[in-house]
């Protein structure tokens, strides 16, 4: 197809050039980023679609899947192509071309809003499932788009906020996910809105051009964020080849407004979120002002469609870096059978993909605690009490928002699965979670509903041989999270149930990391994350012992002062500008370096089973262990592999790093041997001058159940 795009770009005008580089209003309202196509020479519209839980489509309905950090908490990589695929597949189904996922970001800021989106606060573990979702999409004909280009750590000013970053902390931990997705032949990737050592993103020509496109060979289309560019040809010339939306913030309103029963944006019958991010309270809903500022200003971008032709014309972009633009998108096009329309057809809401969000949900479910009442006897009398119980817990807010056709909430899935008796009590009034799309689209009611009634609940803790409390965060894109313990009121819920029933199991249902100022007073902790639409049918699995809760920790939990980010100057920064001068030592690696025992280690989670490390033996880059499970009951252990590296003067090294990782079925009683490949770099570091870098000297491979429980050691010399 090289030479007939190649012909088409020699066809095709200016203009038409033009056209296949900046979003337009979709026709039929259903894409979020729409490029008409060129009809006079058969090339097809191209339609984009979020996002990283499942398809969203103003109106519609379709899967709605676990979030990522659910997912990456399985240390699953075959999962996570198969969550890939049935992302695709669903793309397909609503007969889209584009997926606006995976979100990559590394998990740098406890707080950030978007953390339930991402995968890991280890670059190793971010990159593994980066790679396999990506090729889950596209397996199903379907461009993935890895986002956001890079360091876009936090939501807090994230249009405006100036990441200073340094050289090593963006190749060892910044890069390695958005390195790997091309790796593996992602057809786009997605500029952050932020700037990047006073570079706009969108703009960075050393980051896409020099790096993205040249070094790591990246072959697809770079396209922006939502309103995330400034002038068109600063873009272009640094490596854009997408400005997206094209359009106003108005238009790409209408569809929801719309879906929403409000009028449509056109006839002044629903306020422009420009209006809706206004303090003006007479015109209704309005976004919050902390809200507001982590959103974009559509007033700044320069639309390609108004200024692109003529800065061609007058030279200041090339002609030929704009043939290049079209013709990678293009090329996306024709790799996903656009041009031949052999393509896969897709589905959508499939039995098989349900089944999945539950297998999804529960095996990335992580036990945190558990005193040995769980699982829970079949004909315990059970109390199951939350604001929220009553609810599936789908995701958070933003552009990944879901909208399913069945969900099962935990009320009903408990009621159904146990033997004894289960009383509910919501014990406060609802947390309500922000919807943006809400907010965006001017129908807002956000409203907690139901009373404060820890009394009751704790009557009926008294009265049950079982106490279940389910507790839930509140995160969304566009806002960080002011603290890492639970909203209104919910410690104290916890506590009073805890004292009224010493067999109190917490159920977490949260976006990240959160303080668990009550773990010492529980039997048991689960953390269920944002499980999607089968939350009931999940969690239900894992508190009777259906499911192995093989989930492991991908973030750090520790109190909230801890984090290498509590000082203001790391985040949320000051002065518009934020300071990356952790270096590497995000998560883990600083918790090794302030020699912090954190309330739960990167790599946590029990099991109903029990495993024993019998053997390891490392040979070059692969470590082979063999993992005895000596209950009686099967069981899926996750066997990590941490490097750590000679001590070196002058060389300031994390104490460990993750290598690799593999999750594995153990049946009762048996062995299982498993490979672990520890990666080209496992032993490396970047090196400002020299690039990657091995030192020579002793190396020792750790390996265990998470990175404070190490099992086995090896030592190999480099
Ligand atoms: C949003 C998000 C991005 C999303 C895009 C389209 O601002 O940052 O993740 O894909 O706009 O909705």
């Amino acid at each position: 197809m090289g030479d007939q795009i190649d012909g088409l770009i020699d066809e095709l005008t200016l203009a038409e050039k033009v056209s296949l580089t900046h979003g337009a209003v979709d026709p039929d309202g259903r894409a979020t980023g729409y490029i008409p196509g060129v009809e006079r020479l058969d090339i097809p519209p191209l339609g984009m679609v979020d996002g990283p839980l499942g398809v969203r489509i103003p109106g519609e309905s379709s899967t709605a899947f676990p979030a990522p950090l659910a997912l990456a908490a399985t240390f699953d990589v075959d999962l996570a192509t198969e969550f890939g695929t049935a992302l695709g597949r669903e793309t397909r189904g609503k007969g889209q071309d584009v997926l606006l996922a995976p979100g990559v970001n590394l998990i740098r800021v406890p707080n950030n809003g978007r953390n339930f989106e991402y995968f890991s606060e280890d670059p190793v573990h971010a990159a593994a499932f980066s790679a396999a979702v990506v090729e889950g999409i596209q397996s199903m004909d379907v461009i993935a788009t890895p986002k956001h280009y890079v360091a876009n750590n936090q939501e807090r000013e994230r249009a405006s906020i100036d990441v200073q970053v340094g050289e090593r902390a963006l190749r060892e931990l910044y890069l390695p996910a958005f390195e790997a997705a091309v790796d593996v032949g992602a057809g786009s990737v997605m500029t952050a809105y932020n700037t990047v050592n006073g570079t706009r993103m969108s703009d960075h020509d050393r980051l896409i051009n020099t790096v993205l496109k040249g070094e790591f060979g990246f072959e697809g289309y770079t396209v922006s964020d939502w309103f995330g560019t400034e002038s068109a040809s600063a873009a272009v010339n640094g490596g854009l080849d997408v400005e997206m939306p094209g359009i106003s913030m108005e238009e790409m309103v209408a569809p929801m407004a719309e879906d929403d029963g409000e009028a449509s944006a056109d006839d002044g019958g629903v306020e422009a979120p420009t209006d809706a991010m206004s303090d003006d309270e007479e015109e209704g809903e309005t976004m919050p002002e902390e809200v507001a500022n982590g959103m974009p200003d559509p007033e700044t971008c320069e639309r390609f469609a108004e200024t692109l032709a003529d800065a061609v014309e007058a030279g200041e972009v090339p002609e030929e870096r704009l043939d290049d633009a079209v013709s990678r998108v293009l090329g996306q096009m024709d790799r996903v059978g656009m041009f031949d329309g052999d393509r896969v057809e897709g589905d959508v809401d499939t039995d098989a993909h349900r089944d999945l969000t539950e297998r999804v949900a529960a095996r990335g479910t992580v036990l945190l605690e558990n005193d040995g009442i769980l699982p829970i006897e079949e004909d315990a009398d059970v109390a199951l009490i939350g604001p929220n119980v009553d609810e599936a817990i789908l995701g958070g807010g933003g552009s990944s928002e879901t909208s399913p056709v069945v969900e099962s909430v935990p009320a009903d899935a408990v009621a159904e699965r146990a033997d004894g008796d289960v009383d509910v009590v919501r014990g406060l009034p609802r947390v309500v979670g922000v919807s943006l799309m809400d907010y965006l689209s001017g129908d807002t009611d956000l409203e907690p509903d139901g009373e404060v009634a820890i009394d009751a609940a704790t009557d009926a803790a008294t009265d049950a041989e079982v106490a279940v409390v389910l507790a839930r965060d509140v995160a969304t894109e566009a806002l960080d999270r002011e603290s890492l313990s639970l909203p209104d009121r919910q410690d104290e819920l916890i506590e009073a149930v805890a004292d009224a029933n010493d067999r109190t199991v917490v159920v977490l249902n949260t976006s990240g990391p959160v303080e668990t100022p009550w773990r010492e007073d529980v039997a048991a902790i689960v953390e269920n994350w944002y499980p999607g639409q089968a939350h009931g049918d999940a969690i239900a699995a894992v508190l009777y012992g259906d499911h192995d809760p093989a989930g492991r920790l991908p973030v750090t939990f520790a109190p909230e002062a801890t984090y290498p980010t509590a000082d203001e100057r790391r985040f949320p920064g000051v002065d518009g500008q934020v300071h990356y001068d952790e270096g590497v030592f995000v998560g883990y690696r600083h918790f090794d370096r302030i020699e912090s025992q954190p309330t739960y280690p990167f790599g946590h989670g029990l099991s109903y089973a029990d495993f024993e490390y019998v053997d390891a033996s490392i040979d070059g880059e692969t470590a082979t262990v063999t993992i005895e499970n000596v209950a009686e009951r099967d069981g899926r252990e996750v066997v990590q592999a941490y490097v750590r590296p000679p001590a070196i003067d002058g060389i300031d090294r994390p104490e460990r790093e993750l290598a690799g990782f593999a999750a594995i079925e153990v049946p009762a009683g048996e062995r299982v041997t498993a490979e672990i490949d520890l990666g080209s770099r496992a032993f490396a570091r970047y090196d400002d001058g020299d690039g990657w870098t091995v030192d020579s000297g002793e190396y020792v491979v750790e390996i265990g159940r998470s990175a404070r429980d190490s099992r086995l050691e090896r030592s190999i010399e480099r």
